[in-house]
């Protein structure tokens, strides 16, 4: 891989530990994909924040880095509210290793905005074309496919050293070659709100980490093109979608010739599946926010909790910055007795762990819940999770 004169000066440890061994993770990086040299990132959004999934080995290792990033860095959702965290269940063992790595990766000049949902916050992190190194499968989906941004599949400390060094390997999906569609998925019937949650649970089985393109009968939003993503990127490893119509790159491409047909039987198996599983009981949990719900959505919840009692514990999942943002439209979800948390999510915190069934109407927490928690998961539309929350 060709590197300028800086980068070696770096890499020969020139500017200290920090930046050599992230460039020397960038480097290793670009010789296994191939890549011909480092490229400039406008923003990097990095995993590996809950203490749930990185322990102390991980907190040791951000704490020993020395340095400041070069590009605006977001994190990934904690394991816990970092306010409300007592509200959620969380231990003060837990809680202090948390605030740690917060503090650990503050230090490193990393704003402490917890989400996987960084588009819904900042206007100025993606736009069409940009190179960036995100590491949240669904914030990489919606990154590539709806905003038309170009970033791989980082994992934590890759996203952490792009960051540091502001830049990250040519390869993967920032070519043009590895950006065209090759499978056609149609689907015979439209689809409203967590269908496509559903439809992507079974997209992202069938499809692996191809690049899929959707020939739909309904118009989905930027919400729903969200949830689609994010599924897919759970139940298989899809990085990059088109819909036809619809995301920005769709139009340079001609629809691929294998195709496959998801019928709306196979959609409703989704649904009808996961109550088949779970046997008699109910879920104690109705968790809403997978990816991190967006001003609509708080709106739609809020409408539907209007004047009503939860009976049941249910928690919506967002960032802090929209939770801030949207003052009145928490005020009356919480009137219901639903609590709102930020910074974290029903699948990166431990708290959920103590529930023994949760109902959600995301397709991607459908399919962590059971195994990341080992929590039961029926999957349900947004209307129908809040008449089982109100339920006795
Ligand atoms: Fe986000 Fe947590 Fe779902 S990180 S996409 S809310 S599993």
């Amino acid at each position: 891989m060709y590197l300028t004169h800086e980068e070696e000066k770096i890499l020969n440890g020139e500017r200290g530990a920090t930046y050599q061994k992230a460039i020397e993770i960038l480097v290793a990086l670009g010789d296994i994909y191939d890549a011909d040299r480092l490229i400039p990132i406008k923003s990097a959004q990095i995993a590996g924040v809950s203490y749930k999934t990185i322990g102390d080995a991980g907190l040791e290792w951000i704490s020993d880095l020395k340095g400041k990033v070069a590009v605006p860095s977001i994190l990934n959702p904690a394991g816990m509210d970092l306010e409300c965290w007592r509200e959620m269940g969380i231990s003060q063992e837990f809680a202090k290793k948390q605030k740690e790595i917060i503090k650990a990766y503050k230090a490193l000049g990393v704003q402490i905005e917890c989400s996987c949902t960084p588009y819904n916050i900042y206007d100025d992190l993606a736009s069409i074309g940009d190179h960036l190194a995100w590491s949240e499968s669904s914030a990489i989906s919606y990154a590539n496919s709806v905003i038309g941004a170009r970033t791989n599949r980082e994992g934590g400390p890759g996203a952490l050293s792009a960051a540091l060094i502001g830049k990250t390997a040519n390869y993967g999906f920032h070519l043009d070659e590895n950006r065209k569609p090759d499978l056609l998925i149609q689907v015979d019937s439209k689809l409203s709100d967590s269908d496509y949650g559903a439809l992507g649970y079974i997209a992202g089985e069938m499809v692996g980490d191809k690049v899929p393109f959707f020939r739909l009968k309904s118009r989905p939003s930027k919400d729903e093109l969200k949830s689609l993503g994010a599924a897919m990127a759970a139940s298989g490893a899809v990085a990059l979608y088109h819909v036809e119509g619809v995301t920005p790159e769709a139009g340079q491409y001609d629809a691929p010739r294998d195709a496959i047909t998801i019928e709306e039987r196979q959609i409703k198996e989704v649904y009808e599946s996961a109550y088949l599983n779970i046997g008699p009981g109910k879920p104690d949990l109705i968790a809403f926010g997978c990816p991190h719900s967006s001003p609509d959505e708080l709106a739609s919840l809020a409408h539907l909790l209007d004047g009503k009692k939860v009976k049941k514990e249910v928690w919506v999942c967002t960032s802090r910055a929209i939770k801030d943002r949207n003052p009145e439209l928490v005020k009356r979800i919480e009137k219901s007795g639903a609590k709102v948390f930020c910074d974290t999510c029903m699948v990166v915190s431990p708290a959920s762990e103590r529930f023994k069934c949760m109902m959600v109407n995301s397709g991607k927490a459908h399919k962590y819940v059971p195994n990341l928690c080992g929590v039961k998961s029926i999957l349900a539309s947004t209307e129908k999770c809040i008449e089982e929350a109100l339920k006795e």
